[in-house]
């Protein structure tokens, strides 16, 4: 029995850089798999970036053409409008509103707009039974958010870790490879286009953040609290950090994991030392790897590219078949209004850690230390005094397993003694 035809689905796409213009280029020449794929043909209507005469590298002349974001969202010939710009104020934020309250869904891959407005935009949008859709968001290529909301949806997810900024994992895997220091692979990175315009957002861990606040509020039911995420970047880390893990048999990355345990929601995005021959270790470059674990189905890995033009429009484009066949699901996996609200715990899973000093070179300063880290109840694994340097004696320290809470205790008192001549290096060892 023949079907009658569907209507095609109509976009709206605000922004068109990397992820927008790979978006047009898969709507472009992927025309008939898309519609035989979803049962109807899928549009572009209308477009909008900042500067209209500028060479995108593909054919913009069918697109009506708007310059206000808002303007497009609003227009009665998009049914989805994609926001593709970034930010998590101003156009962005404001276009997504406008086109809720104009009926349209909502298709982004702004994380830093879901971790500061996903609770707020969730609600406006089921409330006008709209469907907000982000799986580029996180981790771009890889489908995570699918995973979660409807692969793993029987499970109860206990646990939620990975990688999740390409551009930290090139940083400290380039460092490695070459033998080259923080700044150099810092401008490499740059040179390369890899960093976001504010590259603090990367290197402190911001981004990545953003996407392991997306993915707890999916994972635990909890809504978006970014605010409650434990941040700390890989501005520290020195060519020497990695050498002294790679001898030791580990890999330092950013690594995020969330957790509901009984004291609360626990996020933490922090660079870390893992063993060398684990998943995580093995992650070179600029891929991304998730790591889910559930109750019934135990431990789920997922690997792939993280970012860049193909990978991410590859995402925004499940999000739009998805919608263009009529899957409609909570923006979060289950009704905004039912997210409890998270109770944020500090991490206190023990674990060793990797601390690196440089102390005065001085009797006694070394005593100082092993004595408050015994005094604070930390014992001491393994020490080394490694490329003296005077009037500094770098120390690398690998303690027993400890809680953050006591080392923050132990690092205060250290901070007292002035035998430190910079501020310690910390690094969780987490033997995933
Ligand atoms: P981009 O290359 O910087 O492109 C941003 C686009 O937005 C540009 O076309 C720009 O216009 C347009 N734009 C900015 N402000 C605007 C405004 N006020 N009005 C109209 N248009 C405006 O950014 P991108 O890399 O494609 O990233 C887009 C989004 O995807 C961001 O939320 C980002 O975090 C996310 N994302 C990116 C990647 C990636 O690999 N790039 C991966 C995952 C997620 P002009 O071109 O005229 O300046
Ligand atoms: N700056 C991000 C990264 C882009 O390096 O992973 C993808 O979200």
């Amino acid at each position: 029995m023949n079907k009658p035809p569907q209507a095609p689905l109509r976009l709206g796409i605000a922004g068109l850089g990397t992820v927008g213009v790979g978006v047009v280029k898969i709507i472009r020449q992927k025309a008939n798999i898309l519609a035989a794929r979803s049962g109807r043909p899928i549009v572009i209507t209308a477009v909008c970036a900042r500067t209209r005469d500028k060479d995108r590298g593909v054919n913009l002349n069918d697109y009506a053409w708007e310059d206000d974001p808002v303007a497009l969202a609003k227009r009665d010939d998009v049914d989805v409008f994609i926001e593709l710009m970034g930010g998590h104020e101003g156009p962005a934020k404001d276009a997504t509103e406008a086109a809720i309250a104009a009926g349209k869904d909502v298709v982004t891959a702004n994380k830093a707009l879901l971790a500061h407005h996903g609770q707020a935009l969730a609600i406006a949008a089921e409330n006008a039974d709209r469907v907000i859709r982000f799986e580029a968001a996180v981790a771009g290529g890889i489908p995570v958010i699918k995973a979660l909301t409807e692969g793993l949806a029987g499970n109860d997810i206990t646990r939620v870790m990975g990688v999740m900024n390409g551009t930290c994992n090139y940083i400290l895997t380039r460092m490695e490879s070459a033998g080259l220091p923080y700044d150099t692979v810092f401008q490499e990175a740059a040179d390369l286009g890899y960093l976001e315009a504010d590259p603090n957002l990367d290197v402190g861990g911001i981004d990545a953040g953003h996407k392991l606040a997306i993915l707890a509020a999916i994972a635990f039911g909890t809504e978006v609290s970014f605010d409650s995420v434990e941040l700390e970047g890989i501005e520290r880390i020195t060519i020497e950090d990695i050498h002294q893990a790679a001898d030791m048999g580990f890999k330092i990355k950013l690594l995020g994991v969330s957790q509901i345990t009984g004291r609360g929601l626990e996020q933490r995005m922090s660079p870390c030392l893992v063993p060398d021959n684990s998943p995580l270790g093995q992650l070179d470059g600029g891929t991304n790897m998730v790591v889910l674990e559930g109750d019934e189905v135990g431990q789920i890995v997922l690997r792939g590219a993280g970012a860049g033009m193909g990978p991410t429009a590859s995402a925004v484009m499940g999000d739009v078949m998805d919608i263009a066949r009529g899957t409609r699901l909570p923006v979060f996996g289950q009704p905004a209004a039912t997210l409890t609200a998270a109770r944020p715990a500090r991490s206190a899973t023990p674990a060793p850690y990797y601390l690196r000093l440089s102390l005065e070179d001085k009797p006694g300063a070394l005593a100082k230390i092993a004595t408050i880290l015994g005094e604070t109840g930390i014992s001491i694994d393994r020490m080394r005094q490694y490329g003296h340097d005077e009037p500094s004696a770098p120390v690398l320290i690998v303690t027993h397993k400890t809680t953050r809470d006591s080392l923050d205790t132990a690092l205060a008192a250290i901070a007292k003694t002035a035998v430190t001549t910079s501020a310690p290096v910390a690094l969780r060892i987490e033997t995933v």
